[in-house]
């Protein structure tokens, strides 16, 4: 695949990638190897890490995913989330595990629990690729991270830059002149 003009420099690699998934499903397999958990992954962004981490998980499981639209509450100032597309699975008692490719300030994660809570999950974790601490507004915490990383926008391995670049098998940090032409826009792309 040819270099892509916008991006400035490799962030992660695809063995770093493999290395860490390695590890989390490691971590993730002790402590649900007999819980039959459903893993829930956020749409469009969690697709190629659900895809690796299943992979690397010997043990019953099911997987179901959910889209969401972020977007301000010109009445509170806070973030909301919208659901576009729900999971199909009945978490009631069961053990679930978000699945999501970064958290940024946190909004869309801190929704996200309240929803899937209200429907009384036996317990509710999540585990994230990626983290930008700096950016955070609220205080929701991964169980399971991959990597922190800087407030530079990040594309690849299911990260998009609108539209573009959740192919490239590697995590890349998009030149910031690129990333200024849609400053402010959330590029979630559900
Ligand atoms: P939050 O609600 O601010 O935590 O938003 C998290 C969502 O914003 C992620 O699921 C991504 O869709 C998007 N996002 C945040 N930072 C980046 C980035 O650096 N690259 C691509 N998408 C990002």
């Amino acid at each position: 695949m040819p270099w892509p003009e916008e991006l400035e420099r490799v962030l992660l690699t695809q063995k770093q990638l493999e290395d860490k998934i390695a590890e989390l499903a490691a971590q993730i397999y002790r402590d649900y190897a007999n819980k039959n958990p459903v893993l829930i992954g956020i749409l469009t962004g969690a697709i190629v890490f659900m895809a690796d981490l299943i992979r690397a998980l010997p043990m019953d499981l099911s997987i179901d995913f959910i889209s969401v639209s972020s977007y301000e509450d010109a009445t509170t100032h806070s973030g909301r989330v919208r659901v576009l597309k729900d999971c199909s699975h009945d978490i009631r008692g069961r053990h679930v595990l978000i699945v999501e490719d970064i958290v940024d300030t946190g909004l869309t994660l801190q929704h996200l629990r309240h929803i899937l809570q209200d429907r009384q999950p036996a317990s509710l974790r999540l585990c994230c690729l990626l983290d930008k601490p700096s950016r955070r507004r609220t205080n929701v915490t991964a169980d399971y991270l991959g990597f922190e990383v800087p407030d530079e926008f990040v594309v690849g391995y299911g990260l998009d830059y609108a539209e573009k670049y959740r192919n490239l098998p590697y995590v890349g940090v998009l030149k910031e002149d690129a990333y200024r032409k849609t400053c402010g826009v959330n590029s979630r792309g559900a």
